[in-house]
């Protein structure tokens, strides 16, 4: 029998009452966690948003009903609070002290058998919890992520308001913006045969807002893409999307870092600025990403000097086809064992090197499987090289100097994984700067941008832009945060010549450019200030405050890699009905 609220109001939240509350009269509402019958006593632990109480149904009546209760189901108490006996009292619940004499019950809502135990050591797959998400979100864990990314945003609010930023929303149905993945498109009733497309970003909306003279905007936006997609991308995600006028990189730079500070204390943590920079040549050379996780040290080193006139072939070769020798210092790994070694060995062939060779110190002698072909003194030149000290291990390979380094970064990350190096609690940020304006598309055969194609060259390059297209350096920046690209931006183009140029670069014909960005380009000539701005993933931002691994866990209904909603089958058919009206058939 479910009763009705009647004008019961709570007087505390399950997470509220301390031992100071004892002799109080208390109305508790909330969700049965757990019911243990004692025979004589019968406990019921009610949860809420806020916390855990316990409550003690002592007399017959209540206890009958109390035994009638299952997890879930939605009551009501009223009774008084009291002290728990020293031997009862649990510290790891704030409320642990103390615990409710039930005087009445109600319950307000009966529940199903949940398909999993709303704990957070549940053991359920996440297909079933993403199916269940509305109870799956009543975890204490689920539920402290989605307090934290309350915060969070309230102080991005807040920063931009007292930085003079305004909130401007721009629309859902939009057109066409380039970021690189597919748009997901809307057709249009009114019009058959056009679409909307949802925007991967409100990238040109924000600048026309520049053009508009908004000087300072800022939004947190919804942004659409249909891009493969892992732990860290979903198909809709938010992003912190900035936008500022007569900006340099340091203007950028200067509003971001105070923003992320705030991030951080919303957290309850201390960031320390300015963050350290590093162009995106150094970053792919010493840590072989263009995101690299500074939470460890283990910078990879150049040793091609010290190899070029040696006398191992494989290295000496390298080195005079253009290619490079690096090395990989691991901190205290000169005792790794034999199956250690073969193990990285195997681990690099697999990032991509084509081999790996292993130097380290045994006493006043020198181990390596190369020692005789390179000699002691060159592998001795090699460990000072790349200072690796007498208790360290040195990593080298050889071959194309990027993809050398990409492989061995792959194996600093591994082995500082392995190692318990990338402390969880530790947070390291970068700003990567000086991108390459253009990547050469080997699939397309053409030149595609590697930001987007509104990213301004570095004016030293503007003149030689087609005549060295791939020397071009772009004024664009990411910020990277424990390996994790949590924003991108850059300094825009202002002048539609440039911009012409930039399409005409891409392989986009000046009749494409005309249909697809003409209000953009013609925007451009009425009198626009030099702008730039940057947008930060928020999803991934929160949830490496939190903690937690992937994306979905501080996004309230995230989709699967397969972009499936499981709790509401979305993607679905829709009716024929539908369809006819938008003019549209499916095809096979
Ligand atoms: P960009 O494409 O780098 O830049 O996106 C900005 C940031 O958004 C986050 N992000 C994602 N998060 C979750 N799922 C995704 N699928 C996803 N894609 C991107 C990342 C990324 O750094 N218009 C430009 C910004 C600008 O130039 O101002 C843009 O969208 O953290």
């Amino acid at each position: 029998m479910v009763d009705t609220l009647g004008d019961w109001a709570r007087t505390h939240t399950c997470g509220g009452l301390r031992a100071s509350d004892a002799g109080r009269d208390v109305l508790l509402l909330g969700w049965v966690h757990k019911v243990r019958d004692l025979g004589h006593l019968v406990f019921l632990d009610v949860r809420d948003r806020y916390g855990l109480t316990q409550v003690i149904a002592d007399d017959e009546a209540l206890r009958t009903r109390a035994r009638q209760l299952r997890a879930e189901f939605v009551i009501g108490v009223k009774g008084r609070v009291r002290p728990r006996a020293p031997e009862a009292i649990n510290r790891r619940l704030p409320t642990g002290e103390v615990e409710v004499q039930a005087a009445e019950l109600r319950v307000l809502s009966e529940a199903r058998v949940p398909p999993f135990v709303v704990a957070d050591d549940v053991a359920a797959s996440e297909e079933l919890r993403l199916k269940y998400r509305y109870l799956d979100l009543r975890r204490p864990s689920l539920q402290a992520n989605f307090g934290l990314r309350h915060r969070v945003t309230m102080a991005v609010r807040q920063y931009f308001d007292g930085a003079g930023f305004w909130e401007v929303e721009t629309p859902v149905l939009a057109k066409s913006t380039p970021e690189g993945a597919r748009d997901y498109l809307v057709p249009s009733r009114v019009h058959p045969g056009e679409f909307y497309a949802l925007p991967q970003s409100p990238q040109i909306l924000k600048q026309l807002l520049m053009v508009s003279g908004f000087d300072r905007y800022f939004q947190i936006v919804k942004c659409f893409r249909d891009e493969d997609l892992r732990a860290d991308r979903q198909p809709e995600f938010t992003q912190i999307d900035v936008e500022l006028s007569f900006a340099t990189r340091e203007l950028v730079f200067a509003a971001i870092e105070p923003l992320m500070q705030r991030i951080f204390e919303a957290a309850g943590l201390h960031v320390d600025v300015p963050f350290p920079r590093m162009t995106y040549a150094d970053a792919i050379a010493r840590y072989g990403s263009d995101k690299p996780d500074l939470r460890v040290g283990m910078a990879i080193a150049d040793v091609s000097g010290v190899f070029a006139g040696s006398t191992f072939g494989v290295f000496r070769d390298a080195v005079a086809a253009g290619g490079a020798v690096r090395g990989l210092v691991v901190p205290g790994g000169g005792r790794a064992s034999r199956r250690e070694l073969d193990a990285l060995t195997g681990e690099a062939k697999a990032a991509g090197a084509g081999g790996l060779a292993w130097v380290r110190q045994a006493g006043s002698a020198v181990q390596s499987p190369i020692l005789n072909a390179a000699g002691e003194a060159t592998l001795r030149a090699a460990l000072e090289a790349a200072g690796a000290g007498e208790a360290d291990l040195l990593l080298l390979a050889s071959g194309a100097p990027d993809a050398t380094s990409r492989a061995l970064g792959r194996l600093r990350l591994s082995v500082a994984d392995a190692r318990g190096w990338l402390e969880p609690g530790a947070f390291a940020f970068t700003w990567v700067t000086d991108f390459p304006l253009l990547e050469w598309d080997s699939e397309e055969r053409r030149w595609v941008a590697m930001h987007h194609p509104f990213t301004s060259p570095v004016e030293a390059h503007i003149d030689r832009l087609e005549e060295e297209p791939g020397k071009a350096l772009a004024q664009a920046y990411d910020l990277v945060l424990n390996g994790s690209e949590i924003g991108g931006g850059s300094i825009r183009i202002h002048d539609t010549g440039l911009q012409r140029r930039m399409f005409s670069l891409l392989g986009i014909s000046e009749e494409q450019a005309r249909l697809r960005f003409g209000f953009f380009l013609e925007a451009l000539e009425y009198g626009t200030p030099p702008h730039g701005g940057i947008a930060l993933g928020l999803d991934r931002i929160v949830a490496i405050l939190a903690g937690e691994p992937s994306i979905r866990d501080v996004i309230a209904f995230p989709k699967t890699a397969q972009a499936v909603d499981l709790m509401s089958s979305a993607p679905a058919p829709v009716d024929d009905r539908q369809l006819r009206e938008l003019k549209l058939r499916i095809g096979d």
